[in-house]
C-alpha cells in the first residue's frame, strides 16, 4: 500500500426513515404468510414505508443529506460532488443524485448515480474515496431507495423483505491514519438471472403487457441468491483480512448489508465475529437496499470511536459484491441522537 496516498475519511453520517411503520402482522393481512415465518427466516419484525404521495427516493435521500449537512455544519455550496446509488431511481434520466441537490439546495460542483443494488452504496463510497483521494474536499455519498416503489404487495416472497430509507456520509480528505483503506469490490453479470426489475428499461420498456406481467416490480430468486450472497460476504472480507494481516480481533465492527439475519448470523459464525460487535438493525426496517449501511452507521455513530476498525460489506443484484476496510475517524458528537429521526 502507497503511504503517501492521501486518504478519504467520513467525516459525518445522517439517514431518514418515513415514519409509517408496516408490521409482520400488518402482512398477515395481505398475504399469505405469517410474523413466525419472516422472524425465522429473515430475522425482519417490521420496515418504514414511504406514504406520502408525490414522493420518491431523492426525497429520502435530501432529508438524510439536509441532516447530514446540519450536523456536519457544512454549507451546500462548499460541496464538491454528490454520489447517490439507488436502485430505485425517481426517472431513468435525469440522475437521482442531481434531483437530491436541487431539492437541497447544493449548487457547487457536480453529481451523479451508481447503480449496483445492494452493493451500491460500497460502489459509491469507494468511488467517493477515489474522487477525495485525487483533490475533492468534500464528497457526499447517499443511499437512498424507496423499495415500496418496485415491491409487489401480492407476492409473499418479495414483499416481506424491503423498506424504505435513506443514509448519506460526507467524506473530506484525512490528515491522519484514519480514513477508507481499502477495498474488495467484485460483480458477476451471470447473476442477473436471479434478482431483477425486468421491466421498464429499454429490455422491456413499459407496455400494457409488461404492467399485466407485473415486470415492474422485484423478481429475486431467493434461495439461489442466499448462497451467493453468503459467499461473496464472506470471500470479500476474507480477502481484506489476508491483505491486512486481520485477525477478528483486529476489527471492532462489522457493518453488513440487512438483507437477512441469517446471511449475517452466517458471516459472524464463519469468522468468530460475536454478535455485539456487528450492526443489526434488520428487525426494524428491513432490507433498504442501498441505505442500510448508512443507517447502521448512523444508529451507531454514537458507539464508535476514532481509530476503530471496520469492515463494511454488501451483495446485491447483478451480483454486485463486496467490502470496505476503513479506520473510524472522530468520537461519537456532543450532541446525541438515538435512532434515525421520523421527519414530518
Ligand atoms: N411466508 C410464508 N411462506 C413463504 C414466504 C412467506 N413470506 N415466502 C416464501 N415462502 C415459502 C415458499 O413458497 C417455500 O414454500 P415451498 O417449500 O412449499 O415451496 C418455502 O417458504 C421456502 O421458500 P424459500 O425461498 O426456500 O425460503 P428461504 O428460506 O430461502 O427464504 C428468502 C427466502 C428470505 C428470500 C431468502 O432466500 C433470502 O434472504 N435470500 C437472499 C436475499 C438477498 O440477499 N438478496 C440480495 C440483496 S437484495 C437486492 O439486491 C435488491
Amino acid at each position: 500500500m502507497d503511504v503517501h496516498r492521501r486518504r478519504a475519511k467520513i467525516t459525518g453520517v445522517g439517514a431518514y426513515v418515513p415514519p409509517f411503520v408496516l408490521t409482520n402482522k400488518d402482512l398477515e393481512q395481505m398475504v399469505d404468510t405469517s410474523d413466525e415465518w419472516i422472524t425465522t427466516r429473515t430475522g425482519i419484525k417490521e420496515r418504514r414505508i414511504m406514504t406520502q404521495p408525490n414522493t420518491a427516493s431523492s426525497d429520502l435521500g435530501a432529508e438524510a443529506v439536509k441532516q447530514l449537512l446540519h450536523k456536519t455544519q457544512t454549507d451546500p455550496n462548499e460541496i464538491d460532488l454528490v454520489i447517490c446509488a439507488t436502485a430505485t431511481p425517481d426517472m431513468l434520466f435525469p440522475d437521482t443524485a442531481n434531483v437530491i441537490r436541487d431539492k437541497v439546495g447544493i449548487r457547487s460542483g457536480f453529481g451523479f448515480e451508481i447503480s449496483a443494488a445492494c452493493s451500491g452504496f460500497l460502489y459509491a463510497l469507494e468511488t467517493g474515496a477515489k474522487f477525495v483521494e485525487s483533490g475533492l474536499k468534500k464528497v457526499i455519498v447517499v443511499g437512498a431507495d424507496k423499495m415500496s416503489s418496485i415491491v409487489d404487495y401480492t407476492d409473499r416472497t418479495t414483499c416481506i423483505l424491503f423498506g424504505d430509507a435513506a443514509g448519506a456520509v460526507l467524506l473530506e480528505p484525512s490528515d491522519d491514519d484514519t480514513g477508507i483503506i481499502d477495498s474488495v469490490l467484485e460483480s458477476d453479470g451471470m447473476g442477473r438471472n436471479y434478482l431483477y426489475q425486468k421491466g421498464g428499461g429499454s429490455y422491456h420498456p413499459a407496455t400494457h403487457e409488461t404492467v399485466e406481467n407485473r415486470e415492474h416490480f422485484i423478481y429475486q430468486e431467493g434461495r439461489t441468491v442466499f448462497k451467493f450472497a453468503v459467499n461473496g460476504m464472506v470471500q470479500s472480507i476474507k480477502k481484506l483480512m489476508q491483505r491486512h494481516h486481520l485477525s477478528k480481533d483486529d476489527i471492532q465492527w462489522v457493518v453488513p448489508h440487512q438483507a437477512n439475519m441469517r446471511i449475517i448470523q452466517s458471516i459472524s459464525n464463519m469468522f468468530e465475529f460475536p454478535l455485539e460487535r456487528i450492526m443489526v438493525n434488520i428487525h426494524k426496517y428491513g432490507n433498504t437496499t442501498t441505505a442500510t449501511i448508512p443507517l447502521c452507521l448512523w444508529e451507531w455513530e454514537n458507539q464508535l470511536k476514532k481509530g476503530d476498525a471496520l469492515i463494511l460489506t454488501a451483495f446485491g443484484g447483478g451480483f454486485t459484491w463486496g467490502s470496505i476496510y476503513l479506520r473510524w475517524s472522530y468520537d461519537p458528537p456532543a450532541t446525541e441522537q438515538a435512532s434515525p429521526p421520523d421527519v414530518e
